[in-house]
């Protein structure tokens, strides 16, 4: 029998849940991707709470500013420009104007590489992250990897700002430099070289989403007609810099799966080249490792 529990009070209309719904209805038909979600970020940020507090917020306190909020992001501006925070494994990193905002797939190359240097078994791993921008591979691996020894390199001075301000505090080595030259001093001597670099084919430009083509600086996406400039030379830099045995990762776009494994061949020094795919299962970095004398 179901017990009585008497006449219910009326549920009050939510004004946040309202404007929430008609921001995402805005989004959506400006193409944003995922409106619901980023409505919702939105109203967070606007009202100083985590996504998971919205219902915290009182009817009272609705903030007028989230209507300007939600028309930057209607005009295709990245969330994460307009909050200022980009979210990466367990990292809340600072971005804006000049440096590429760090994307969800980057996360499952830096899963494998902290897989990989586990099962390396080495005591003080020594890492190095080509091509750093905010910080967010190399900050990951200095985090999640206890005792690693990470430098990174980034040749962007607009993206340096804001590496400079993420990296504050952590004990990841950063310079400022072309990638392909980087760390002669570290020659022959590392256990893990990771790198996320521009890989965008230039032929491409009209197909890039606007969030990237029009605010992710260009030197961030784009690498020669084909995209795979920066990646045919850093893997000469990986083959540099690491030990024998050593193991390099490379993210590349959706459609050179078929494209990288191949730049780092036998002849070339390299064995167990292989290709994986992200967690939506469509192609996304090339490993290898350097093969012993
Ligand atoms: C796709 S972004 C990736 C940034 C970061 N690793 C991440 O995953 O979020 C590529 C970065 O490479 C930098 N870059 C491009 N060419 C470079 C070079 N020759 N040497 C060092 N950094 C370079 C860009 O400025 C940009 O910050």
């Amino acid at each position: 029998m179901q017990p009585s529990f008497g006449e219910r009070p009326q549920n009050p209309r939510s004004v946040l849940l309202t404007e929430v719904a008609q921001a995402t209805q805005r989004l959506a038909d400006a193409g944003v991707p995922s409106p619901r979600t980023d409505a919702e970020e939105l109203a967070a940020f606007v009202h100083g709470v985590k996504r998971g507090q919205l219902h915290t917020v009182r009817d009272a306190d609705f903030d007028a500013r989230y209507w300007e909020a939600v028309a930057r992001r209607e005009a295709r501006e990245p969330l994460q420009h307009i909050t200022g925070r980009a979210y990466f494994r367990y990292l809340e990193l600072q971005v804006g104007p000049g440096v590429f905002v760090p994307r969800p797939e980057t996360e499952s190359v830096v899963g494998w590489a902290i897989d990989a240097v586990r099962a390396m078994d080495v005591v003080e791993p020594l890492i190095v992250d080509l091509c750093t921008g905010s910080g967010a591979i190399a900050l990951a691996l200095a985090q999640e990897v206890p005792r690693s020894r990470v430098h990174a390199v980034e040749l962007s001075e607009d993206a340096l700002k804001w590496t400079r301000k993420n990296m504050a505090g952590s004990r990841v080595d950063l310079r400022q430099g072309d990638a392909l030259d980087a760390f002669r001093d570290l020659d022959g001597q590392v256990d893990l070289v990771i790198s996320n670099p521009p890989y965008i084919p230039l032929t491409e430009w009209e197909y890039v989403a606007p969030e990237a083509r029009d605010h992710d600086p260009e030197m961030a996406l784009f690498s020669g007609e084909d995209g795979l400039d920066l990646i045919r030379g850093l893997e000469r830099t990986a083959h540099r810099l690491l030990r024998p045995g050593g193991v390099v990762v490379v993210e590349h776009a959706d459609t050179q799966g078929g494209q990288v494994p191949w730049i780092f061949t036998e002849e070339r020094g390299w064995a167990d080249a292989a290709d994986h795919p992200d967690l939506n299962n469509r192609p996304r970095f090339a490993t290898a490792r350097k093969a012993l004398p």
